[in-house]
């Protein structure tokens, strides 16, 4: 069938952004409809419906196209379609795709957990168990503490998050609605505040006075917890987040997880650090664990691990492994697909230097989003470590109340001015680009983002 010149589409996917109808377009429209129709709600935040991407762009099915720092929930850490991962997968298509990783053997699934244990910090022996999905990854990291320690009490932090089966969901604290008539889950987990710099129970400038945070938060696990209703010696594990994701890009003093990993050690209990949303490379360090010198027990991983494909794993200290064979597996860890695409991943990433490039287009991106701090009152903050940054809106610099309508009106005008952004906590914007962008792609981002913040105010 002949196509006529003005409807066909260009070869490539543009690399700029070109919003050609106000977004949601017509197509757009029909297929949101369709949605809500035969999907039920899960947690939509802008009315973007994608087509097709390569790299940091994206475009949608009615021809527009958008700058993407959102990065899929900061999966698509080396962009959309990466040729070499694309490669792994398509030449693995035609030989296997699944065989049952856990009954069965399979070199990809080894090479892939070979390869996780030579990135994860620390120099001990360790071993991976694969998951598909960041949730299992935090089941199967608890269970772990569980069967190594035998205990079955768990602290975790206010507004962590680290994920929503009935486990992990029990840890998660970052928003209410996420508990909501789902009470009880898994009993014996309490929380104690992270050291949030910003905007903590304490009422301390966690900037300003980074070591008084700290010893806070310490003193509270130590003399509250610890010394009014939990015994220290019925806690398995520490279940937490090097920089809170979901709770708004929270980074933590740089001495906070030296101080906890005292407690933990003094007490016989494990340290599980969730490296879901921080892991491969977002921080400018292949996991932001190292920005803190400590080595966790259990790594949980997710989102960026197979740059898309669906797959989870932990790392954990080889003496860790489960006791006897039985105790966890499931159906599709370790999938082949996945297995290859997270091998590829790794390779793509070293030979790309995508973390040394996080690291330094994170300082970029960092000093233009300060630049639009001194330009707009309303901001009362930026904060993160490498491409995992953040603004956060306030209503007042002083009080540093949050102003949600505001952040929320500045992500869909950034949207529909062709930048993709995802808000988080309550009042923050997420500003997670590939590892692999350019500092111009970072000036188009921001462009976009002070026209959103001027379309806002
Ligand atoms: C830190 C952290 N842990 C766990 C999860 C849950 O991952 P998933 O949605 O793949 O289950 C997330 C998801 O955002 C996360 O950010």
């Amino acid at each position: 069938m002949e196509t006529s010149i003005s409807t066909r589409r260009p070869e490539a996917v543009k690399n700029e952004i070109d919003i050609k109808v106000t977004p949601p377009g017509p197509k757009a429209k029909k297929i949101i409809e369709a949605d809500e129709k035969y999907l039920m709600k899960s947690t939509k935040s802008l009315p973007v419906v994608g087509s097709r991407a390569k790299g940091c762009f994206v475009e949608d099915v009615d021809g527009n196209t958008y700058l993407d720092f959102a990065s899929g929930i900061s999966v698509l850490n080396l962009g959309h379609v990466h040729p070499a991962v694309t490669e792994a997968v398509q030449k693995q298509l035609n030989r296997l795709w699944h065989f049952a990783g856990t009954d069965y053997y399979y070199e990809e699934q080894v090479t892939a957990a070979r390869m996780l244990t030579e990135i994860t910090p620390g120099s001990f022996g360790k071993k991976v168990f694969f998951t598909n999905s960041g949730t299992e990854s935090n089941e199967a990291a608890i269970k772990v503490a569980k069967s190594h320690t035998g205990r079955q009490q768990f602290v975790g932090f206010i507004g962590g998050f680290h994920g929503r089966s009935q486990g992990s969901l029990s840890f998660t604290a970052s928003r209410p609605v996420h508990h909501k008539g789902y009470f009880p889950g898994m009993p014996g987990v309490v929380h104690v505040p992270y050291p949030n710099p910003f905007r903590n129970p304490f009422g301390i400038d966690g900037y300003e006075h980074p070591d008084e945070l700290v010893n806070r938060v310490i003193d509270y696990i130590e003399k509250w917890t610890f010394g009014t209703y939990v015994p220290p010696e019925n806690v398995g594990a520490f279940l937490v987040e090097p920089v809170q994701g979901e709770g708004g890009y929270v980074v933590p003093p740089k001495n906070f997880f030296i101080e906890l990993r005292k407690i933990i050690n003094s007490h016989g209990q494990l340290l599980l650090m969730d490296e879901v949303q921080t892991g491969f490379g977002r921080t400018g360090k292949f996991f932001a664990s190292e920005h803190f010198g400590v080595e966790p027990d259990v790594i949980s991983l997710a989102k960026a691990i197979a740059s898309g494909i669906p797959m989870g794993a932990i790392v954990a200290k080889d003496t860790l492994d489960f006791p006897e064979s039985g105790l966890h597996s499931n159906t599709y860890g370790g999938n082949v697909l996945a297995s290859v695409a997270c091998s590829a991943t790794i390779k793509a990433m070293r030979e790309e230097k995508a973390v040394e490039n996080s690291a330094k287009q994170g300082k970029y991106l960092e000093t233009r989003l300060k630049e639009l701090m001194d330009k707009y009152d309303s901001i009362g903050d930026v904060r993160g470590l490498g491409l995992m940054q953040a603004i956060d809106f306030v209503k007042d610099r002083g009080t540093r109340e949050p102003a949600t309508k505001l952040r929320d009106s500045v992500e869909y005008k950034s949207f529909q001015n062709g930048l993709l952004l995802l808000s988080t906590g309550q009042s923050a914007i997420r500003i997670i680009p590939p590892l692999n962008v350019k500092s111009d792609q970072i000036d188009m981002g921001i462009e976009a983002l002070e026209r959103g913040i001027k379309a806002s105010l």
